[in-house]
């Protein structure tokens, strides 16, 4: 396969994506993180549910996947309720709805496939997110990123907000980067 020459098409999450995108955001973790996160941090955060598809998301249409030749590469969202991070399996979810004027959106959630990354697909999903949320009336946007992700947020024009060891259910801890940027 010439990945050069196929195109990277952004669409919507659907429910049935569920799997696909599951199988992705651990083999993504697994390739990307290793210089970051020891194996046992990596493996724990998708263990419970820290890494993982989020559901509402898909639901909301705030989800989106990054796909080339009809295979799912890369996905990423945004998202209008209070939970930072976490998939379906994650015990900490706040479905509440945020107020776009005086509180940031979410940011939500990115993998791209080993074989994919540095090609710009994590950029493109969250410009298409930052214009969604300015969309919605957000004027800021926050998340909990990965030290992977600190690089990609970071070169987009997001700043550290703080820094922190988040202790997993299972009691192994991750470095962790809260992060925001004003849309406007
Ligand atoms: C973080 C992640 C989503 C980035 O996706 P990506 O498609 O490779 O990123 P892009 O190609 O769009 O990168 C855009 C810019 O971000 C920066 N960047 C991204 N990854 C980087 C890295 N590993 N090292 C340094 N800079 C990086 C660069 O400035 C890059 O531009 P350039 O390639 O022109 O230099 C991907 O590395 C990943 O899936 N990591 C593992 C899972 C994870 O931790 N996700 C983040 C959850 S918060």
């Amino acid at each position: 396969m010439n990945r050069n020459r196929l195109e990277v098409v952004i669409r919507g999450a659907t429910p049935d994506d569920r799997p696909v995108l599951a199988d992705l955001i651990a083999r993504s973790a697994r390739g990307l993180s290793r210089g970051d996160y020891s194996d046992e941090q990596i493996e724990s955060a998708l263990g419970t549910g820290v890494f993982g598809v989020d559901s509402a998301l898909i639901g909301d249409g705030t989800y989106f996947v990054a796909e080339a030749g009809g295979r799912i590469v890369g996905c990423g969202g945004w998202s209008r309720r209070r939970t930072l991070f976490g998939g379906d399996r994650f015990a900490a979810r706040e479905a509440e709805e945020l107020d776009p004027r005086s509180e940031p959106a979410r940011i939500r959630a990115f993998f791209v496939h080993p074989e994919w990354s540095r090609r710009g697909i994590g950029r493109r999903i969250l410009e298409r997110c930052e214009s969604d949320a300015r969309a919605h009336g957000f004027r800021s946007a926050e998340l909990m990123a990965t030290l992977p992700g600190e690089k990609l947020y970071g070169a987009l024009g997001y700043g550290v907000v703080e820094r922190i060891d988040y202790e997993m259910d299972d009691g192994v801890t991750i470095a962790l980067v809260r992060m925001r940027k004003e849309l406007e």
